[in-house]
């Protein structure tokens, strides 16, 4: 079977180093075989998590929500926040989390970040890791994160060849892992 993995940028800067992260593993997804559909951070505006119960399911959500439903996986590349996620992409899982379909639960997902910074944003994705394990997510174990992304990501790719390996290693592998786990 083709296996359908949903791929988000958690950015809305038209330069985000991420988007760009986010292309290039896109691009090692279809190659390995995957069939990607990138969804669009603005798409996905969700309101302040305060009170399901006094506020109506905000549509940025059920797009994502829905969109994770109709997927077998998820790539997702965010940027690192104050050594944490933003805030809007731990809102938008908060809302995910209230939502009685669980649409998280089962899928897997595939972590990356792109951050000017040497360390690349390990620990963001550290962060980011624990609420989707809660919520049922089998995060893939290698996450990918890529530091002085200002000059690493280019129109050719990663310009280190060690994190070029490094990340179609990765994809190639959560594609035929969640290939499997889709059977
Ligand atoms: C509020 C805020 C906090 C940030 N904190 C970090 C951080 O902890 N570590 C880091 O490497 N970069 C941090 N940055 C810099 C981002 O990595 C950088 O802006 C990056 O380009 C954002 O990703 P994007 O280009 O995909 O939007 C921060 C940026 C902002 C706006």
């Amino acid at each position: 079977m083709t296996i359908k993995l949903l791929a988000l940028a958690a950015s809305t800067r038209a330069d985000s180093v991420n988007k760009k992260l986010l292309a290039i593993a896109v691009a090692h997804a279809e190659k390995a075989g995957a069939q990607v559909t990138v969804i669009d951070y603005n798409d996905c505006d969700a309101s302040l998590y305060r009170n399901e119960e006094a506020q109506p399911f905000p549509e940025g959500a059920k797009r994502l929500s829905d969109a994770i439903t109709a997927h077998n996986g998820i790539i997702l590349a965010s940027p690192e926040y104050n050594w944490s996620m933003p805030g809007s992409l731990k809102n938008l899982i908060d809302w995910l989390s209230v939502d009685k379909s669980a649409p998280l639960k089962g899928k897997g997902a595939l972590l990356l970040c792109a951050s000017p910074s040497v360390r690349g944003g390990i620990l963001g994705l550290n962060q980011l890791s624990l609420p989707l394990a809660h919520l049922g997510v089998y995060v893939y174990p290698h996450l990918i994160a890529i530091g002085n992304a200002k000059t690493e990501l280019t129109e050719q790719g990663i310009a280190s060849a060690k994190d070029q390996k490094f990340l179609s290693t990765c994809v190639t592998d959560f594609v035929r892992v969640t290939n499997n786990s889709a059977r």
